[in-house]
């Protein structure tokens, strides 16, 4: 362990659940994308993190299910998200923010069109672990790229506009993985104050998987750690949640948007009483 890596704590982990699955993806020769960081950042997670041995795939029939259902649902999200960020881009926008950004590796991976500046928040020991992995490397055609270590339950907007955020301009947000690790309260005042920020014009995606009853019996075979830091995200509708902070949102079916990529269900992953996600985007009105 290097000196300075400070360790993940619980939630911060879950970004190595998450790069996990898109290693394992990226792995499949029908893949919806390539992530050639995603194993690097499993390896050297290992080191840093208590929960390394538990999130990546687990033992007996429930938790090899769920782990199937996870590596599924993530490979879906990624590429809906990275297809939703192309098109953000492609609409003109030159703000990119990943909220959470955990061990996603977008900034990297995905070709920026030039003029694009991305910015990451996340926990400090997250985003240091991410960087010792990535040594200095730039995102291509000129993007730049920058960290905001955080804590997305206080005031980041401070931070983000000090790093260099023109709340001016139009942005396209991503909170990927997030919401459900928030309380209904924490979600509200995190969407109030990205919602300040945005300009119009402005773009946001997020991924809803329900409640925390909904994912109980998911979260129990994935890891029975997990369930405790589930708090169940804004709850309820998402376009509502959305329409009610000044976004004109669709909200996806996993499993509609699966068929467009032609990635059928697979064995295990769609037991009764799991959840069953959705992806969603929305414009600022
Ligand atoms: C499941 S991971 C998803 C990461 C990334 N969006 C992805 O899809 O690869 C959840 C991330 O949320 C971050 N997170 C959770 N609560 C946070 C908070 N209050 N402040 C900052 N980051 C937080 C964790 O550190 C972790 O990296």
């Amino acid at each position: 362990v290097h000196a300075d890596d400070r360790p993940l704590d619980a939630i911060g982990s879950t970004s190595l659940g998450i790069a996990f699955a898109r290693a394992q993806e990226s792995r499949r020769p029908d893949r919806l994308f390539d992530d050639p960081y995603a194993e690097r950042f499993v390896a050297a997670a290992a080191e840093v993190s208590p929960l390394a041995g538990t999130m990546t795939g687990g033992t007996g029939s429930a938790a090899a299910n769920a782990w199937t259902f996870l590596v599924r649902h993530v490979a879906i999200r990624t590429r809906f998200f990275d297809d939703y960020l192309a098109d953000a881009v492609a609409a003109g926008s030159r703000q990119v923010v990943l909220v959470a950004a955990g061990l996603d590796a977008r900034g990297l991976r995905l070709p920026w069109p030039p003029g694009v500046h991305l910015f990451e928040l996340d926990q400090g020991p997250v985003l240091e672990l991410k960087e010792r992995v990535l040594q200095g490397r730039a995102p291509a055609g000129g993007a730049r790229r920058t960290l905001v270590p955080v804590d997305l339950r206080e005031d980041w907007p401070a931070a983000l506009v000090q790093a260099g955020f023109d709340a001016g301009q139009p942005a396209a947000w991503l909170v990927e993985g997030l919401l459900p690790a928030l309380t209904a309260t924490d979600s509200d005042r995190l969407l109030e104050r990205l919602s300040a920020l945005a300009a119009p014009g402005s773009w946001i995606a997020c991924d809803d998987t329900g409640d925390v009853h909904s994912m109980r019996p998911l979260l129990e075979a994935l890891d029975p750690l997990l369930v405790a830091l589930w708090k169940g995200g804004p709850g309820g509708d998402p376009a509502a949640w959305l329409r009610g902070h000044g976004w004109d949102p669709d909200v996806l079916d996993q499993e509609e948007e699966a068929r467009r990529y032609g990635r059928a269900p697979e064995p295990g992953s769609d037991q009764a009483g799991w959840p069953r996600p959705r992806l969603v985007r929305a414009r600022r009105q």
